[in-house]
This record gives C-alpha cells, structure tokens and sequence, in this order.
C-alpha cells in the first residue's frame, strides 16, 4: 500500500472528510453546512497517497472511577472508504489513534464498536455490562412514594449535576459532563423531558417523548442516588408507560430492577457494550485515588505499546499512587484485561480466576484489588 499518514484534520480536508462521512453516515447525501460542526469533537482524517480514505473524531471526555476522573478520548464516526477497505487503513488509523491519545496525556479512550474483535485487535475490550430492561406497561412495579416530582429541561442540567456525579462514584466509566456534553446528551437532536423526584434530585429520567400510542418507549437515561429516589422513579415510570406497550431503559449490573423488580414477561438483554483501551498504563494507574494502602508489581502485555509493558511497582496510598519501574512482577496481565480491572468490572478476582491473570502472589491480587474494587462499569453518553 502507499504511504499512509493519519493526522488531526485541516480546513483543507474539508471536501474529503466530508466525502467519507457522507457515505458511511449521511446515507451517500451531501452533509450540510450547518451539519459541519465540530462542536463536541476533533476530527482526524488518514490519507493515502494524498487522498483522504479514513476518517474518525475524538470526543474529549472523561471517566469516573471512584474518586479519580480520568481523561478519556472517546473514539466515534471510524470510517473508511467502501472501496478501501479490507486493506489495513482501518486498523492502522485506530493504531494511530491510541498512540496519539496516549501522546496528547489522555490516558483511557473508549467506544462503541460496530464489532469488538476489530477494536479488539488495536487493544480495546468490552468493560461491564449495560443491561436493556424491557418491561411491559402493566408488570411495573406497583410503588408508593412520597417524593415530589418535577418536570425540568436541557436548561436546568446544573440541578441534576449532584444526582450525576453520585452515581459515577459508585460506577466507574462515566462522563463526568462540562456544560457541552450535558448539552449534547439532553438536547443535541431533541430536547428531552427530564422527570426529577426529591429536592435535591434523588433520581431522574430523560425521555425523549413518542407521540404514538400503543407502542415501545424507551427512557433515555435512568440515574438515581438513593434506593428511595429509584422508587419513586418507578412511579413516574408507570405515568409514563400508561399510554405505552412497554417501557425500556437500561441499568448496570447492580441493577435494582433485577434486584427487588423482576417479574414474568420483563427482558433483560446485555447491550450496547462500551469497550475501553488504556493508553498509558503508569499515567492511568497513577490517577488512580483511594483511601487504602498497600503495593503490587504489575506486568501488562501490549504488543502495540511497549513503553506499558512494565514491569510496574504500584505503591499506593491515600496520599496518591506512586508507579515505578519493577525488575520482577507479581501479576501479569493483558491490557485489555488491565482496562477490565481498572475499572472494575470484571473485577480483579473475577479475572485471576478464570486465568486472565497470572498471580505468582495472592497477596499481589489483593492489593490490585484494594487499589481497584470490583464495581459496575458503563457509560451513559452514547457516541
Ligand atoms: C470498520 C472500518 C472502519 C474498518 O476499516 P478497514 O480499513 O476496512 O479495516 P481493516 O482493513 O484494517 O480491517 C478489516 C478487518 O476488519 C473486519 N471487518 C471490517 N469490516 C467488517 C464488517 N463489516 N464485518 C465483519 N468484519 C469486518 C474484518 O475482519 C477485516 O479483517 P480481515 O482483513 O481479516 O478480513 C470500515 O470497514 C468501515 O468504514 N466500515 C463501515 C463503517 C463502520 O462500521 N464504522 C465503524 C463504526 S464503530
């Protein structure tokens, strides 16, 4: 193949950029100029031979773990040209890509692929488990609560901001949201109604209303904090669904729907995983915070980043991770797996027991998993 080259996108890219992203999202129409707007990412294009063949676009966002929040450059709209394909470019570009992250200080990226094993390839994997809960209108659960409700807009996003940030506390991998990503998930397309219960915000869901009745409606996005402001969500739910066949939405894998809820006729379906890469193995582990304390030596298999390699010494304590060259390692695993752990799900233990992690010594696992606990892992923003 001739010389490939992939690099952040220059105005003088416009009409090729444009070219592939028309075809692969934009049904082979011409996008608007109003459309051209790189307000939630950067564009990247991968030219060959001076024509641009692939294109894809970072969302500079973050991810939650506990009390740390990582950089995270979520990967979206990868396309190459029809007639290019199945030659490598994709590959090459999202090869690129992560080194590039890694090289800009954003130490996870993320997304969602359209099929895992060609993301797999350049190092990302599959992190937790989105459950779609589909439960027909007259099995939700019958719930009395005493919480008010509110109905709110995109506009008042700052009240739901503590509700938001409690929760991605307790799951890791969350877009702690700017104003701009906020935006983008209530009101890019559509505004959405948001439905609010306790002051403060214990729980909420924003739904993107259908007008037909007698169909399927499915809730945007179900956050909550508390046990009581989950039920009281539940009641509003059922406001919802009384014109509706069923509702769907979708929890984690703490799901208290599961949980306290289950019932005949209600699905659970495993979907839209999200996959995570680590970019830059010390730099992500250091970001890392925790009130515990305690050290293990890590080895991390990356074929496509060496420098993660290790062997690391992570030490670590309330008052921050230290992460060293090591000559000897007490765990060894892959960083794709190493992307599972870090952020929790599956978990360390889950991992070394199915031999994803090579443990020469237990108490090694045991610190791995003091600094990193087993939690839910997702994340709510889709891309
Ligand atoms: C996905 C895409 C960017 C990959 O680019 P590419 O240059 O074709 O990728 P590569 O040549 O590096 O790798 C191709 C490999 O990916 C896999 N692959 C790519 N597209 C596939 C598809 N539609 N179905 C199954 N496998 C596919 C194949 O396994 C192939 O491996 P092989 O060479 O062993 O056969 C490109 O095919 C594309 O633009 N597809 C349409 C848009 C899209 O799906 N984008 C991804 C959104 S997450």
């Amino acid at each position: 193949m001739d010389r490939l080259t992939t690099r952040p996108y220059e105005p003088r890219d416009e009409d090729g950029y444009y070219a592939v992203r028309s075809i692969t999202y934009n049904d082979g129409l011409p996008i608007e100029r109003e459309a051209r707007d790189f307000r939630y990412s950067r564009p990247f294009v991968c030219e060959v031979a001076g024509e641009i063949c692939g294109i894809y676009n970072v969302l500079d966002m973050t991810a939650s773990r506990g009390e740390a929040i990582l950089k995270c450059g979520g990967i979206a709209s990868v396309a190459v040209l029809p007639h290019k394909r199945r030659l490598g470019i994709g590959r090459k570009m999202m090869d690129w890509s992560v080194q590039r992250l890694r090289d800009e200080g954003t130490p996870l990226s993320s997304l969602y692929a359209f099929r895992e094993p060609f993301y797999r390839r350049s190092g990302f994997e599959t992190v937790g488990k989105r459950l779609r809960i589909t439960c027909p209108s007259h099995r939700l659960p019958k719930v009395k609560s005493d919480l008010g409700t509110r109905l709110l807009t995109p506009a008042d996003w700052k009240l739901l901001v503590p509700c938001y940030k409690a929760y991605a506390r307790k799951h890791s991998g969350l877009n702690v949201r700017t104003e701009l990503f906020w935006n983008r998930v209530l009101n890019e397309h559509h505004p959405l109604a948001i439905y609010a219960v306790g002051d403060p915000i214990e729980a909420y869901a924003a739904v993107r209303h259908r007008v037909d009745f007698w169909e399927p409606q499915h809730v945007t996005e179900v956050v909550w904090s508390s046990l009581r402001g989950y039920e009281a969500l539940m009641v509003v739910l059922a406001g919802l669904a009384i014109n509706k066949t069923e509702l769907s939405w979708y929890e984690l894998s703490d799901s208290p729907f599961v949980t306290r809820f289950m019932d005949q006729g209600v699905s659970i379906e495993l979907q839209r995983p999200i996959m995570y890469r680590v970019t830059d193995v010390p730099a992500a582990l250091r970001q890392l915070k925790t009130q515990e304390t305690g050290a293990f030596d890590l080895e991390v298999v990356d074929d496509l980043i060496p420098e993660n390699c290790g062997p690391w010494h992570v030490g670590f304590s309330p008052s921050g991770v230290d992460v060293q060259p090591a000559k000897n390692a007490d765990l060894t695993t892959d960083v794709r797996q190493l992307a599972q752990a870090l952020l929790g799900e599956p978990s360390w233990r889950d991992l070394a027991a199915n031999g994803f992690v090579v443990v020469k010594e237990d108490r090694a696992l045991s610190a791995a998993e003091k600094l990193m606990p087993a939690m839910p892992a997702t994340c709510l923003d889709f891309f």
